[in-house]
């Protein structure tokens, strides 16, 4: 799938106004085995994008919104944009995170790692596994994802994450990308279900923390194996799964089919997790609605709107939820770039392959996702490119936020966001 790309609209400037009924909103919590998930939302795993700076970014997401007192568009003189409003310089360093905030006040109750190889994971040397099994200690509740095809691979590979700490291991069955699904792994796996259950049996064996699964609904329309997956995994004692309700044939084309997610659920007692094309708080209480899942997955809306977690809880909660004002994106897009510049800082001095990769590369990478929708962002956009240190990006964010606070900037939303750049496009 790399390259291929995808778009997804951004709707948060353009919400569709419909309130849903109350017994439909998304649950306050789930529970995967003794893991409580509150609320039963779930950030879904993304190779290239959900890493531990990015998961964190999403578990204190609601602390970059501004208060709604802050005087927005008072002239004074500044030293940065968020003087300008009003604000204090956000305490989000190294140190400065408040480890406090709680999935439930995030309104994200479960974050999960990218996918990480079994194989690679069995092999790699030590110091290269703490780069794709890091955590840090506030981004609990927290999955981590593995792939393979090899049950007795992929036990050790379990047997590690729980070492490691994780609160549960899930197993991915749905990754589209040809170097996965070649050596079977990932969708590869949904035409190969006696595999899938000695897999799910060694796995189970191997560790006590509740193991999950993340599948497709098959490999092609002909070929939809949902039913008898999720009958599968219920047998052999998994304590959940999510289920993206598009086939691999799909890709990410077309719309997710919610109505297989209505039906795994009514097959099985385990906890579902609908996922697939959830953009809105209003999105996430359809699915809801239409499936009776137990918890909504997602994931490409949040790089564009990081928020929805949280708008989901208010929505939940109150039946309506606040936009995001320019001055919190300014907020987030600082407080993200200053977060990742301060991982690389931290782990600079670790031997190579367990520092983090180039922060201005992820700057960028996320800068393309998250200025669609920000008004004139195709020039925040251009700058932060043309950029080469980390600092000076911040300076391009700082100019152009100051610009549009002053009302320099005037053009109308961009409304869509590409995700082609994305370093590897998996599920
Ligand atoms: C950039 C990108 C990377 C992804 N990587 C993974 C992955 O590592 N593991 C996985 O199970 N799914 C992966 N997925 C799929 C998502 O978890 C999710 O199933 C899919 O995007 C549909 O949900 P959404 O409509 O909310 O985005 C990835 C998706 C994207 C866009």
């Amino acid at each position: 799938m790399a390259g291929k790309g995808f778009t997804v609209k951004k709707e948060w400037d353009n919400p569709t106004e419909y309130a849903m009924p109350a017994e439909v909103r998304v649950p306050a919590q789930m529970r995967l085995g003794p893991v409580v998930v509150a609320p039963a939302t779930v950030l879904a795993p993304m190779a290239g994008v959900t890493d531990t700076v990015f998961r964190r970014f999403i578990r204190h997401a609601s602390l970059f919104t501004a208060s709604e007192n802050s005087p927005a568009g008072a002239k004074a003189p500044i030293d940065s944009v968020g003087e300008l409003y009003g604000l204090k310089p956000v305490p989000f360093t190294e140190t400065g995170i408040d480890a406090s905030v709680t999935n439930e006040k995030s309104g994200c109750g479960l974050l999960m790692t990218e996918f990480t190889s079994a194989d690679g994971l069995a092999r790699m040397r030590e110091t290269k596994r703490a780069r794709y099994l890091t955590f840090y200690d506030d981004e609990h509740p927290i999955g981590a994802q593995l792939f393979g095809a090899n049950p007795e691979t992929l036990a050790e590979a379990a047997r590690i994450v729980e070492e490691t700490g994780f609160d549960l291991v899930d197993l991915n069955l749905g990754c589209p990308a040809k170097r996965v699904v070649g050596s079977n792994g990932g969708s590869g796996l949904l035409r190969d279900l006696p595999r899938i259950g000695e897999i799910f049996r060694a796995v189970r064996k191997a560790v006590t923390i509740p193991f999950t699964v993340k599948f497709r609904l098959g490999w092609n329309d002909a070929d939809i194996v949902c039913l008898e997956l999720a009958r599968m995994a219920e047998a052999e004692g998994l304590n959940g799964l999510a289920l993206h309700a598009r086939t691999r044939e799909q890709g990410y084309s077309g719309q997710a089919q919610w109505h297989w997610i209505a039906q795994v659920k009514q097959a099985v007692k385990i906890p579902v997790m609908g996922n697939g094309d959830i953009r809105t708080p209003e999105d996430a209480a359809a699915m809801v609605a239409e499936t009776g899942c137990d918890a909504v997955m997602i994931g490409r809306a949040a790089p564009a709107n990081p928020w929805i977690f949280r708008q989901i809880a208010q929505y939940t909660a109150t039946g309506s939820y606040e936009r995001a004002t320019n001055l919190d994106r300014y907020r987030m897009i600082r407080a993200y770039f200053e977060m990742l510049l301060a991982e690389a800082e931290a782990t600079k001095d670790l031997p190579r392959d367990a520092r983090m990769g180039d922060p201005v590369g992820k700057m960028k990478q996320f800068a393309t996702w998250f200025t669609h929708g920000v008004p004139g962002g195709a020039k925040l956009r251009a700058a932060i490119y043309q950029a080469r240190t980390g600092p000076s990006v911040l300076g391009e964010v700082e100019r152009f936020f100051t610009a549009q606070a002053d009302g320099i900037v005037e053009e109308p939303a961009d409304g869509a966001m590409d995700f082609r750049e994305a370093a590897l496009v998996c599920d």
